[in-house]
């Protein structure tokens, strides 16, 4: 089973969520999902169960990956999970930079990078997350400040194969409020013409998934954005019919 990258990206966030028991949503998402060929499933579920998830999905067409990894791969940093690690339990992606766990963590962007370089060097494909807080889009900094990130926590390994990226503005992040076309089809020109230009070869371009309050009745018109490669789905990818729901528009 191999990442098509021209296939769209449907990939569902647990957070802290789950637990061994959950394994049973795996089974009810693969009957529902009628079209598992047409875009590459990804599923993050806490760490404790990435490897169960891993084996549950082997060659089912959903890919497993961890919420958050650290940026060396081995040493004195108690309570911290490796690239290394994850990979070694068969998970294939890695969300970093999720606005929560950056507030959580203060997590400046040049760590972020260094968290997607550990990806790559352990052959995990990084979702790197970027978005603006309100504050920022109400003072009309939300472009500066997303291009900043881009800037600064993309590594300079960064192609369309290894890496994506998500813009999710954090106004957004379950509270129910998804943007407006509107704000995401000019975010995602911005972070496009931004990525331009610090890549010559379009090839070291990665793609953009939008998240932030994504359900099945918001996600048709999300995906019809230009650009825009997929969707990270928090909330409602916790519930096997409504993920199915999204997975199934595409
Ligand atoms: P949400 O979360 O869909 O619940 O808003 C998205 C995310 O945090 O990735």
């Amino acid at each position: 089973m191999t990442f098509n990258t021209d296939l769209p990206i449907i990939a569902g966030n647990w957070k802290m969520n789950g637990l061994n028991q959950s394994k049973k949503e795996i089974g009810s998402l693969l009957k529902k999902i009628t079209n598992i060929s047409k875009s590459n499933v990804i599923l993050f579920p806490p760490f404790t169960i990435i490897e169960t998830f891993a084996k549950l999905t082997e060659n089912s067409g959903i890919f497993i990956g961890a919420q958050d990894c650290h940026h060396e791969d081995y040493g004195a940093y108690t309570s911290a999970i490796s690239a290394s690690m994850i990979s070694d339990v068969n998970a294939k992606f890695v969300i970093v930079g999720h606005s929560e766990t950056r507030t959580a963590n203060n997590y400046t962007n040049n760590i972020i990078r260094l968290k997607a370089e550990a990806a790559h060097r352990n052959n995990l494909i990084p979702i790197v997350c970027v978005g603006e807080s309100d504050l920022h889009r109400k003072s009309g900094d939300q472009f500066n400040f997303v291009k900043a990130q881009l800037e600064e926590s993309l590594p300079q390994s960064t192609t369309r194969d290894n890496t994506i990226i998500a813009y999710e503005p954090i106004w957004a992040i379950g509270t129910g409020n998804t943007a407006a076309t509107k704000d995401i089809v000019e975010m995602v020109n911005c972070i496009f013409s931004k990525l331009n230009s610090m890549k010559s070869n379009k090839k070291d371009i990665p793609r953009c998934l939008y998240g932030g309050s994504v359900n099945p009745s918001n996600s048709r018109d999300i995906l019809s954005i230009e650009n825009i490669g997929g969707l990270l789905v928090g909330g409602a990818s916790l519930d096997s019919s409504q993920f199915s729901e999204i997975i199934n528009l595409i």
